[in-house]
């Protein structure tokens, strides 16, 4: 059987350092699958070769049967994986419509000519885009916020508006690095419960996430990488129980 999302071998070199070596694993459809290891194990370099933002050196990417190597990050989009960035990549100055506007496909923006020459159909399908933003910013609940600075959210809320501006690209595999990183609280609470509601939606999620506790509550699937490698994958429970991952990940203070 085809694998939804297929990692071959990844290998990828800066400098003197291996940041992905032999790196392989596959992705279930409709899952939640975290991915785990320690700082500078390579989680985030394998969201870059996924998702076109870096080549390896050696390796493959498929997606639903279809290879995906030295595609760019726009045509990745296409084809139906977004990612968000652990340092956020927001807009400050733009409000958080405006932010999720941005993320769109085919934004008007990039028809310069439809602009000039069809002023009415342009004005028409910017008015349904600024609808269809409001829409996503709904579905994480950021509706009241729509017309807010990025500056002026608290951090919860940029959270949450990072992974609207990605349901807004349409995508049904969303790369999520460290969404729940930095909160505590009701807003932790809130971003969990976003991540499930997506899966029952028929989403697919890749989930960088270092607080255990929420690796149990969320996860289908754990993958551990440990010097861009894959040294162990299974469910919450059996990762959690392993004291060998245990004394890399915490130094034995699991
Ligand atoms: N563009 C780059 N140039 C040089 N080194 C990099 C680059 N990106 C990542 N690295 C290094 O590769 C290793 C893995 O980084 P990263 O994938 O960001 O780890 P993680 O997300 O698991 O914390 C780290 O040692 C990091 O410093
Ligand atoms: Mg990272």
């Amino acid at each position: 059987m085809t694998a939804y999302l297929q990692v071959t071998d990844l290998n990828k070199r800066f400098g003197g350092l291996q940041a992905l070596r032999d790196c392989s694993f596959t992705i279930a459809k409709g899952r939640i699958t975290c991915l785990v290891g320690p700082n500078g194990a390579g989680k985030t370099t394998i969201f870059n070769a996924i998702t076109g933002f870096l080549a390896p050196d050696t390796g493959h990417v498929a997606f639903q049967g279809t290879s995906l190597d030295g595609k760019t990050p726009q045509q990745v989009v296409r084809h139906g994986i977004a990612r968000t960035f652990q340092n956020l990549r927001l807009f400050a100055d733009l409000t958080a419509r405006e932010n999720v506007l941005a993320g769109m496909q085919d934004h008007v923006g990039e028809e310069p000519f439809a602009a000039i020459f069809r002023p009415i159909h342009t004005a028409r399908t910017l008015a349904a885009k600024r609808l269809a933003a409001l829409d996503v910013l709904a579905h994480v609940g950021l509706q009241d916020r729509a017309d807010t600075l990025v500056r002026n959210l608290s951090y919860g809320e940029q959270k949450l508006l990072c992974i609207a501006r990605i349901l807004a690209t349409g995508a049904d595999l969303l790369l999520l690095d460290e969404p729940t990183s930095g909160l505590s609280g009701a807003a932790l609470t809130e971003v969990m419960a976003l991540l499930r509601r997506l899966q029952s939606e028929g989403k697919t999620l890749l989930v960088v996430e270092h607080n255990t506790r929420v690796v149990q509550q969320i996860a289908d699937d754990v993958l551990f990488l440990h010097h861009g490698h894959l040294l162990a994958h299974g469910s919450p429970a059996e990762i959690i129980a392993d004291p060998k991952l245990a004394e890399i990940y915490f130094g034995g203070a699991l």
